[in-house]
């Protein structure tokens, strides 16, 4: 089997299912080579992903989540600062700690009605057309509102900021040179703006409380905030996007299930959401940093090794789900980690999951007879997995 989880191409129709299945069952814990680098170990299992994730006094999130970062890696990336996703505890626990209230599930549930709202309004935009790109005019548009909302940002500014996430998520060498290091800077003058409209007037919204908290005894200075702000547009817009669009690819290359799951929606959606979790995996990977010499699956890992969790592959591993190639919409045990686990498990899950579930009620809900009106083509990332764009055609009920 020829195993390249680096290459676009590998990714081009999704994830490489088959790769992962052949990588579990023969190398579990494989030395992959790096055209430009020095090299990784790519973790498949899930029992070994699980455990690489909640071991951070082993496996650091520094300098740099990402497989190849020289910016990072050199430490010239932000200076000294860095994003929380790339800290570990105690710091990490410590700025988790600043925004861990506004995303708890009732903080989550708080926000339902308004969510529901947004997505009934994205629904009407697209009803009576019968035919739209479901990634960018409907799946794409909740997460972007959301986080502008959260933010207090004009919800047309949050689809802004969301392109520009796109960018920052596709792999460099599928952009014109220069491209994603241009949209980081778009996302900070935009952000920069905000500092100083929140500092101004603040108002009862994530950045005005974000500016005023404090952490070590003193104010979140201007560049924390900004790396704040890059993280939670970067973090809750593709992922929650990317899975309401595979989630319904998937539905659709399978018809049979769309009507066993609309013919008792609101019982069979919690069951159901979980499962297009688990099959579309929208994060594709995390990478660690071994801070000390370490086993992993029988093979020895040297302090400063590179050690990439793939989540996609343990969400399909048969040690942990009962035919995991199936799509079994009313899977009881899914023990699935699409949002990861551990200190860095994702922040924004209860949240990501009311807008799932908002999305496909209304889409389930009024729009049936779904079918492509051109070939799916995915996004050029080997990072974050889903459609980029997807022509379909449908019927009002
Ligand atoms: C289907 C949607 C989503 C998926 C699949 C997803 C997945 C993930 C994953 C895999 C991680 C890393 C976990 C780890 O390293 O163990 C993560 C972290 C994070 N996610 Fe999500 N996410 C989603 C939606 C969201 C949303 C809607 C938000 C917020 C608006 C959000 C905010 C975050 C943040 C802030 C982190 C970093 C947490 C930390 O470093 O402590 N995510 N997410």
């Amino acid at each position: 089997m020829d195993i390249d989880l680096l290459s676009p191409t590998s990714f081009a129709a999704g994830q490489p299912h088959d790769q992962f299945a052949w990588l579990r069952e023969h190398d579990p814990v494989h030395w992959h080579e790096e055209p430009n680098g020095k090299g990784f170990w790519a973790v498949t299992r899930h029992a070994d992903v699980w455990a690489v994730d909640r071991d951070f006094a082993t496996y650091s999130s520094g300098p740099t989540i990402m497989i190849a970062d020289p910016l990072a890696e050199s430490g010239t990336a932000f200076g000294p600062y860095k994003m929380m996703l790339m800290m570990d505890p105690p710091e990490h626990t410590a700025f988790r700690k600043l925004i861990r209230s506004e995303f708890t599930q009732p903080a989550a549930h708080l926000r339902e009605g308004r969510i529901q709202a947004l997505a009934r309004q994205i629904v009407d935009a697209v009803i009576d057309k019968g035919e739209c790109d479901f990634v960018a005019e409907v799946a794409g548009e909740m997460p972007s509102f959301v986080i502008a909302e959260l933010m207090g940002l004009p919800l047309d500014d949050g689809r802004e900021l969301y392109k520009l996430t796109e960018t920052i998520h596709t792999a460099p060498e599928a952009l014109p040179p220069g491209a994603g290091g241009q949209a980081v800077a778009k996302m900070f003058e935009y952000a920069t703006g905000v500092i100083a409209e929140k500092r101004a007037r603040p108002a009862d919204d994530l950045a005005s409380k974000l500016l005023a908290c404090e952490v070590d005894g003193r104010r979140l200075d201007d560049t924390e905030f900004l790396l704040f702000f890059l993280l939670l547009v970067d973090a809750g817009g593709d992922t929650t996007r990317n899975l309401l669009s595979g989630g319904l690819l998937a539905l659709m290359e399978k018809p049979e299930l769309f009507g066993w799951l609309t013919d008792d929606l609101d019982a069979r959606l919690p069951a159901a959401r979980e499962e297009l979790l688990r099959w579309t995996s929208p994060v594709i990977y995390m990478r660690r940093t071994a801070r000390r010499d370490a086993v992993l699956g029988g093979k020895q890992i040297r302090e400063g090794d590179k050690v990439v969790m793939y989540f996609g592959s343990a969400n399909r591993d048969p040690e942990t789900f009962e035919r995991p190639d199936s799509l079994s919409l009313a899977r009881a045990e899914n023990a699935h980690i699409a949002f990861g686990t551990g200190p860095h498990g994702c922040l924004g899950q209860h949240l990501a999951r009311i807008e799932i579930d908002a999305m496909l009620k209304e889409v389930l809900g009024r729009m049936t007879a779904f079918e492509l009106a051109a070939p799916t083509e995915w996004l050029p990332s080997n990072f974050i997995s889903g459609p980029k764009a997807m022509p379909v055609r449908f019927r009002k009920k």
